[in-house]
């Protein structure tokens, strides 16, 4: 079973709130054998949506789906066609929009060798990341968004230096992910090098543009994550992070890099919050 805190993430990557006294209750170290139990849910559902209202009674099954998830995981191990075939019948594996994080790719992470630090940042990120693509006034590839932001700094489970694009998304293709996917660690660098940039920190000279709006979602994700998280500007939570965002990087060297990386960062927050019909741009 995972353990309350991923819940706590796959709750925000949905709903924006984390619900952890919910997820709590229902990991009691005395009672969570009753409170898993899928023949309780009608008993206990009506008390919980008392208390949490709809949107806390689905958390609270979605929290039973990926508990789910993790055991069959664990009991056919390997057998992907048996384990897919039956995630697809109980409804434990989401597709569309509605995408939430699944608990095989937090594991694949972890295996991985990724420290919890940076298992937390990815977590964030892809809550993000499926938060702003679910505002976006177009159509976007839900799943992409959630997968990508979460796989995007899957090579930091070897190194931290700038090579961690790179090295991801040759990890990435080892364990047999999607290359829309494994593209995206490779060119999340600084959101998408030029080809002088590429030759000035020593990486492979290709052409890292970010082609998808999926792509700059994650990147732009990735940016307010460390803006709202790192404590080195003092924001007001996720909307103002993204109001403030032009300001942040322009008077912040560690976000905005240089003229050529602050830009293309300009450019990403702008087209993203322009489709959002937002206005704090
Ligand atoms: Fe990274
Ligand atoms: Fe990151």
């Amino acid at each position: 079973m995972p353990p309350t805190t991923k819940h706590l993430q796959t709750s925000i990557s949905r709903t924006g709130k984390d619900y952890a006294e919910l997820h709590s209750w229902i990991d009691d170290p005395v009672l969570k054998n009753e409170r898993h139990d899928f023949t309780n849910i009608w008993d206990f559902g009506a008390a919980i949506k008392a208390k949490y209202g709809e949107e806390g009674l689905r958390e609270y099954i979605e929290h039973l789906r990926e508990d789910m998830d993790v055991k069959l995981m664990k009991i056919w191990g390997k057998d992907a066609a048996v384990r897919d075939e039956a995630l697809d019948y109980y409804g434990i594996r989401k597709k569309g929009r509605d995408y939430s994080l699944d608990m095989a790719d937090i594991k694949l992470l972890q295996d991985a060798g990724m420290s919890a630090e940076d298992l937390d940042h990815s977590l964030k990120v892809a809550g993000r990341a499926l938060d702003i693509a679910r505002r976006v006034k177009a159509d976007v590839d839900m799943e992409l968004v959630g997968r990508g932001a979460l796989f995007h700094d899957l090579g930091k489970a070897k190194t931290h230096a700038i090579e961690h694009g790179l090295i991801g998304a040759e990890m990435g293709k080892a364990l047999g992910l999607p290359d829309t996917i494994n593209v995206i660690m490779e060119k999340h660098i600084r959101g998408g090098l030029t080809a002088a940039e590429a030759t000035e920190f020593g990486l492979p000279v290709k052409d890292y543009t970010l082609h998808k709006l999926e792509e700059r979602i994650i990147i732009y994700a990735d940016r307010l994550v460390d803006i709202i998280y790192d404590g080195l500007v003092k924001v007001d939570g996720a909307a103002d992070a993204e109001k403030r965002f032009e300001d942040i990087l322009s008077n912040e060297i560690k976000y905005g890099k240089n003229d050529i990386t602050r830009e293309r960062y300009f450019g990403y927050h702008r087209e993203i919050q322009g489709l959002m019909g937002s206005t704090a741009q």
